[in-house]
């Protein structure tokens, strides 16, 4: 119709006609028509092709430097080791699994039944090998390699990470001080360092937090006399079934690497930091006083309120060294798998992993910017209010969170707020998800879950530095109770709570 008004328009200007005004106005309109529609047609389309398009996270940025032709790998094994920043690993495998619809092999708890050796059946819904496809494993286990592989393909990915065992004993000794019979027996840990024999007995439930805690996560004997062949013995173990072991001291590197060996975006291995917190929390140079979900099956603290004052973590060179030979079994696998990684790294080429990890470092700063409110000023908990993110209170340590920023578009806010979902919230997220009809807890099989269903005190599951931190299923179903040891507050569960945090799933 405008095509025929505009041959005529243009028949009468050819023609030298000047048309009656009707026409001129026509033509004005048609002209103004056309423009806005152009116009429109222009923000129509920018916003309809990309309906995502304005979230930071479909930015070219979030792919990071180009990994070749590879193809994610979606199968993957995670060994979750205990004081290594191995929750900030999870938290990562969780979003990438929630955002590709991969299936999870969680725990009817929290933990693969840990500390006993791992058990196929300890994966929720597993029915048999083969049975069903599950991509991603990695909550806490103890790695028991048989079982492992009935649950998962056979072109499983299988990582994990370590950490100095000095550094790994001091955050262990805060953290576990009340349940590792070893450390609870002594003062500070420079006693325990001078003669661990004195306070140690091996036949001890939870002894393991106190020597060679690598060791027993990977599924080998952690009392076993050091010898140099017994160790590589142990070594060739892990390499022949571990693909990539990261470095908690190099934790950037480790994920640059870790990217370049899943195949994925840079994205996927972003995480936030919380040094800020951890500095301001830190007492007495510590690295965090925390107790976990073990402590908490354990039975510890039995609601007994007791104030304490936060062991002594300070170590002489002396000591130090004696915590190495203690831990001789670690020491060792620590200095080999450092040796390999700084090996990867060469293969790698050290000038491109500056440039990766500057990269990595520049996207956490924006992701952070743009995620987080005030920049990621770390915020004190009851100033959260989104019970989601809400970290909980526990220990000496003040544990600080995060807010997200206001006003985001939902995609963005959805990617932000996975960074940042504490990992109890997201394990029970996940877990509704791929169970929506079954209540998350059918047989209470696991220790953790026996100590919780019946009632008693779970402790606040705290994470490390790089992460955030938290404890609340749903924040619905908890009551707080009494004080822990270390006067920090506990959350009561009962069955009915924990059933209840199966009903609150998302659309
Ligand atoms: C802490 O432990 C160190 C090493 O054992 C010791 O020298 C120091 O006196 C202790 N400090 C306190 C306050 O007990
Ligand atoms: C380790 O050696 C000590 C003596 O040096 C011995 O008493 C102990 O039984 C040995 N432990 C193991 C597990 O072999
Ligand atoms: C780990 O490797 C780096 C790089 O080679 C080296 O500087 C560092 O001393 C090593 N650490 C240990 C404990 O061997
Ligand atoms: C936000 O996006 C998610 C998925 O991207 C969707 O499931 C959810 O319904 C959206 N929420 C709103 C309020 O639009
Ligand atoms: C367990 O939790 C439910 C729901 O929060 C509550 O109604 C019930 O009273 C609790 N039972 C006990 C024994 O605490």
């Amino acid at each position: 119709m405008f095509i025929r008004l505009t041959a005529r328009i243009l028949r009468w200007l050819v023609c030298g006609r000047v048309g009656p005004l009707w026409m001129w106005k026509a033509l004005l309109l048609f002209v103004a028509v056309v423009f806005a529609g152009q116009l429109l047609g222009v923000i129509f389309n920018k916003s309809g092709v990309q309906p995502a398009g304005h979230s930071i996270f479909s930015s070219p940025d979030a792919q990071g430097p180009s990994l070749g032709s590879c193809r994610p790998h979606t199968h993957i094994m995670f060994l979750k080791t205990h004081k290594t920043a191995s929750s900030t690993v999870l938290n990562m495998l969780y979003r990438f699994g929630e955002e590709h619809n991969l299936r999870f092999a969680l725990p009817l708890g929290y933990q693969l039944g840990y500390p006993l050796p791992f058990n196929a059946h300890r994966v929720k819904g597993y029915r048999g090998p083969g049975a069903l496809e599950f991509h991603i494993m990695g909550n806490h286990m103890r790695f028991n390699k048989m079982e492992v592989e009935k649950v998962m393909p056979a072109d499983t990915f299988y990582f994990s990470i370590v950490r100095d065992p000095v550094a790994l004993t001091e955050s262990s000794f805060a953290y576990y001080k009340e349940v590792a019979p070893a450390f609870r027996k002594a003062k500070g840990l420079g006693d325990f360092a001078d003669d661990p024999n004195k306070y140690y007995d091996p036949r001890l439930r939870n002894n393991q937090y106190a020597r060679n805690l690598l060791w027993f996560d990977f599924g080998l004997d952690h009392n076993a006399n050091f010898s140099l062949a017994l160790a590589q013995r142990g070594e060739d173990l892990i390499r022949r079934t571990f693909k990539l072991i990261l470095i908690s001291e190099y934790f950037d590197q480790s994920m640059v690497l870790l990217r370049h060996a899943l195949c994925w975006p840079l994205d996927a291995v972003v995480s936030f930091s919380l040094n800020a917190r951890q500095q301001k929390a830190s007492v007495g140079g510590m690295s965090g006083i925390w107790m976990g979900k073990a402590a908490a099956a354990a039975g510890v603290g039995g609601g007994r309120p007791q104030a304490r004052i936060p062991p002594n973590l300070s170590l002489t060179g002396d000591q130090r060294e004696k915590l190495r030979q203690w831990n001789a079994l670690d020491w060792y696998l620590y200095k080999a798998f450092n040796r390999t990684f700084w090996e990867e790294v060469d293969k790698f080429g050290r000038k491109h992993m500056e440039q990766e990890v500057s990269l990595l470092r520049m996207r956490r700063e924006h992701l952070a910017r743009v995620c987080l409110r005030d920049g990621g000023k770390p915020v004190e908990a009851h100033r959260i209010r989104d019970k989601n993110i809400r970290p909980f209170q526990s220990g000496f340590v003040r544990i600080l969170g995060y807010e997200l920023q206001p006003g985001l578009d939902n995609a963005t806010r959805m990617s932000c707020l996975r960074m940042i979902r504490p990992e109890i919230q997201y394990k029970d997220l996940l877990d509704s998800k791929q169970f929506p009809q079954v209540p998350p807890i059918q047989a209470p099989q696991n220790p953790l879950l026996i100590a919780a269903g019946a009632g008693s005190f779970l402790r606040a599951e705290s994470r490390n530095r790089e992460e955030p931190v938290g404890f609340e299923i749903g924040g619905r179903t908890m009551e707080e109770g009494g004080k822990d040891w270390d006067g920090s507050r506990l959350v009561r569960r009962n069955q009915t709570g924990i059933r209840g945090s199966g009903t609150g799933r998302s659309p």
